[in-house]
């Protein structure tokens, strides 16, 4: 059983992610404008792991028999000066979500709740994971400076990117 103020906290990171699915859609939107497909693909793929994310907290809730309550979700932005700038927001956000994730450890640890803590470090280890691609990205893009030929092959690149739906349940 969860205590009331895990299971708000809990939910309020359900919003979080389905926050980071809303916002890597409008980037994917602004690559597929710009027409690099390639990034557009990378960030479609981020969208389905922030689902992904949502899901493995709905499900949680529900196991340990709390009430899962969904909230509003805000406009994302939709435009970014450059295909840097929107990457270095996407780091920003990965970097934001690493704080939360971490917030909520900290309440787990106060509530003495040792299995949402078990729980969330799979969270922890994959905010690891999300910051060190988004950053590595970043400082490609860096390097590159906007040259159409880099731009071109990085987006060749980032469109090979299979996503592989990874078990609801957790690895
Ligand atoms: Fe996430
Ligand atoms: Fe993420």
């Amino acid at each position: 059983m969860l205590t009331d103020k895990m299971a708000k906290a809990l939910n309020d990171q359900i919003n979080a992610e389905l926050s980071s699915a809303y916002l890597y859609q409008a980037m994917a939107a602004y690559f597929e404008h710009l027409g690099l497909r390639g990034f557009a693909k990378w960030f479609d793929n981020q969208v389905l792991e922030e689902m992904i994310h949502a899901r493995k907290l709905y499900d949680f809730i529900h196991e340990r028999s709390g009430r899962v309550v969904l909230e509003g979700i805000e406009a994302p932005q939709h435009e970014w000066e450059s295909p840097l700038a929107a990457f270095e927001a996407a780091l920003k956000h990965e970097r934001y979500i690493t704080s939360r994730i971490n917030d909520l450890a900290r309440v787990a640890d106060e509530e003495g709740d040792r299995a949402t803590q078990i729980f969330l470090q799979w969270f922890i280890s994959e905010q690891v994971e999300e910051e060190s691609s988004v950053g590595e990205i970043v400082d490609q893009l860096r390097f590159i400076k906007e040259s159409p030929h880099g731009l071109f092959m990085l987006d060749r690149e980032l469109g090979q990117r299979k996503f592989t739906t990874p078990s609801v349940e957790g690895e």
